[in-house]
């Protein structure tokens, strides 16, 4: 055994540069070896349960700059490089590019909103990290020039993923319906709301493309959320709190289908950040809090719906046709105003898409983009 490992009887602790040590159990080592990935699938095939309840280093050492380990079962050794082991003591192993901070914004952001040419997109996935990374930081972008066609709006989400089906199918009609099975489908005006807090989970990315919009009215409405309860936070520290611990029944019945969840109505995120809301009062479900809860509940969830609709907050504007408004359904809450059919057409096509995909795909394309730019590094030190 090297003088800088100490075999324990559940782990080791191994000296790092610099003075400091850290400890390594041995099921987390064991399950970490290099052959414990499949080196084409890139899927774990080594199954920690299935080890001895004894499992334990038989020898460690430093070679080179890796710790080699002898394990007490199946005569099986393992190598970890040094900078590895420090990384994943330090927690930093797994950086996530596609981990940014949310830009909060406010009802003056219409001519900031980043907007995206759809030719360019086909063709330059520079612009499709761009356009990802919008997403993830605002929540919300414009695609401009997108055909009227049927196939356009498959055409756009395939460049992040996959569609997201819901309880409307792979995509929905926004237009007049003559048997209408929401209020979207009229032409009454639409409160703030995310879509479908009824389903588990909630759609995620929402793409409305608009294929027409002669009508009368009909603005569109949207609103950060985050950037409303994070505000809300600071100043009704009580309601907040409520509100991110109140289970909210949602359900969305019809012919032939009857949805149910229950979501807060605050989203948090894993560091405590305002993620989103849900919120829908047409589809709020009968409220099953003990009675007396709800002398507190209402008059927080009120106070919380008069924040959102402040103006301060409130991005309006009329959708084009050939635009397509791509946003976060659970963090940019949307609306329009009411429309008079019979002055034109107003049609938007639309379907959902899980955000993962989309911070899946600006991390390969990211990937991409640093791979790219170490062959031109390299060829360039070759070169020289
Ligand atoms: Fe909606």
């Amino acid at each position: 055994m090297s003088a800088s490992v100490q075999l324990e009887k559940n782990g080791l602790t191994l000296a790092l540069s610099g003075g400091a040590s850290a400890y390594f159990n041995y099921f987390w080592l064991r399950e970490n070896c290099d052959t414990a990935i499949d080196k084409q699938i890139l899927e774990r095939v080594y199954h920690v349960a299935r080890a001895p309840e004894d499992l334990h280093a038989v020898k460690a050492e430093i070679e080179g700059d890796s710790l080699v380990v002898r394990w007490s079962e199946g005569d099986h050794t393992s190598r970890y490089p040094l900078a590895w082991l420090e990384k994943c003591a330090q927690n930093a192993l797994r950086e996530d590019e596609a981990e940014l901070t949310r830009t909060l914004w406010r009802g003056d952001y219409y001519p900031k909103l980043q907007r995206f040419d759809y030719a360019r997109l086909q063709t330059e996935p520079s612009q499709v990290a761009d356009w990802a990374k919008t997403l993830i930081t605002d929540g919300i972008s414009l695609v401009q020039a997108v055909p009227n066609t049927d196939e356009a709006l498959k055409d756009m989400v395939h460049l992040l993923g996959h569609v997201d089906p819901s309880c409307f199918g792979y995509d929905f009609q926004v237009r007049v319906h003559s048997d209408p099975s929401n209020i979207a489908y009229t032409t009454s005006a639409l409160g703030l709301h995310t879509d479908l807090p009824s389903e588990s989970p909630p759609p995620s990315v929402q793409f409305l493309h608009c294929r027409a919009n002669e009508s009368e009215g009909g603005e569109s409405l949207f609103v950060d959320t985050c950037a409303v309860a994070e505000d809300f936070r600071s100043k009704n520290p009580q309601d907040f709190e409520l509100l991110c611990k109140v289970d909210v029944p949602f359900r969305q019945i019809h012919k032939n289908f009857d949805m149910r969840d229950k979501h807060k109505m605050i989203l948090l995120d894993r560091k405590g950040e305002v993620s989103g809301v849900s919120l829908s009062q047409h589809l709020v479900d009968v409220m099953d809090l003990p009675q007396k809860q709800l002398d507190d509940f209402y008059p927080a969830f009120r106070r919380f719906i008069h924040a959102l609709e402040d103006p301060a907050y409130l991005m309006q504007f009329r959708l084009e046709a050939g635009e397509c408004i791509v946003f976060d359904n659970n963090r940019v809450a949307h609306g329009r105003n009411a429309f008079k059919a019979q002055t034109g057409l107003r049609h938007l096509h639309g379907c959902y898409l899980n955000l993962s995909e989309v911070r899946s795909t600006y991390r390969i394309l990211k990937a991409r983009e640093q791979d790219k730019d170490k062959s031109k590094d390299n060829r360039v030190s070759k070169a020289a």
